[in-house]
């Protein structure tokens, strides 16, 4: 059996891909900082924008990992202090925390946003903040270089889809982990009403018209699955788009 930690497991996609990798024959251990109502092999509560509730975490987790999925996150709704600390700084501690647990072979997933795909436009901030490493220094970093909520939801994003490809290479190399993105666009999920106050209306009314509904949390699990399976051995540093072919309608 393989190990797999699913961050986000109590709601959405993350409750999703919980179901189908245990379904799929792997033992699931959740990360989360509500109770969980599904079945796991194992479950820690934690807030995931706490570097010591994470160190806790990853005490409690088995010694052998072979698949991370980080898939918790607040929307641009939430404080932009919380985006930063859940969705990018916590979610690289733990990463370099579980990481340490994983045999070559291994692989983690970052669920990115197509919100994110304008990160060209900042790269040079983004490699910056990359660079910084730890959630201390990283957090050090954005004091003077703030940014204003909501759309530090995209920022953090962006900077997780840069940080994601500029780890993969070293991580791939030196310990034979990959790393990847999964870049949803609009899910039915409880989040899904926060990006009305985060975009506005009008474009979040474009974007439904384009694609007709938004997707369903069970189509973007099966893709966070495949990218932590072997069948993907040879995919590394991607951000994988699962939008029904909604970003390909700005180009
Ligand atoms: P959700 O709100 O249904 O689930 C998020 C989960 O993360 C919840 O179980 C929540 O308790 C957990 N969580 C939040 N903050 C936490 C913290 N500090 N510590 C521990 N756990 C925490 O949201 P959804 O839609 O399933 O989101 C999953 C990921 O997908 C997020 O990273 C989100 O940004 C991303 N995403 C969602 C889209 C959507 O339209 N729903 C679109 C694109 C990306």
């Amino acid at each position: 059996h393989k190990t797999v930690v699913v961050t986000g497991c109590c709601s959405g996609i993350g409750s999703d891909f919980a179901k189908l990798a245990r379904l799929q024959g792997a033992r699931v251990i959740g990360i989360d900082r509500n109770e969980p109502t599904l079945s796991l092999d194992g479950f820690v509560k934690a807030d995931l924008g706490d570097p010591q509730a994470i160190d806790a975490a990853v005490a409690a987790l088995p010694a052998h990992v072979d698949a991370l999925a980080n898939i918790a996150g607040v929307p641009g709704t939430a404080p932009a202090d919380l985006v930063a600390r859940v969705n990018y700084l916590g979610l690289r501690h733990l990463t370099q925390r579980v990481l340490d647990r994983m045999p070559a072979g291994g692989a983690i997933v970052n669920v990115s946003s197509i919100l994110g795909a304008e990160w060209p436009q900042r790269l040079e901030l983004h490699r910056a903040l990359a660079q910084t490493g730890g959630f201390e220094a990283g957090a050090h970093w954005l004091r003077d270089h703030p940014v204003a909520q909501p759309t530090c939801y995209q920022y953090f994003k962006e900077a997780l889809i840069v940080w994601t490809s500029t780890q993969s290479q070293r991580v791939f190399l030196e310990r034979g982990v990959r790393m990847n993105c999964v870049a949803p666009g609009p899910v039915f999920t409880p989040i899904l009403g926060d990006f009305v106050s985060m975009l506005g209306q009008e474009r979040v009314e474009k974007d439904a018209h384009r694609m007709k509904r938004p997707a369903y949390s069970d189509e973007v699990a099966p893709v966070i699955a495949f990218l932590c399976s072997d069948a993907s051995r040879w995919v590394s540093g991607v951000n994988l788009p699962v939008d029904g072919g909604l970003a390909s309608t700005y180009v």
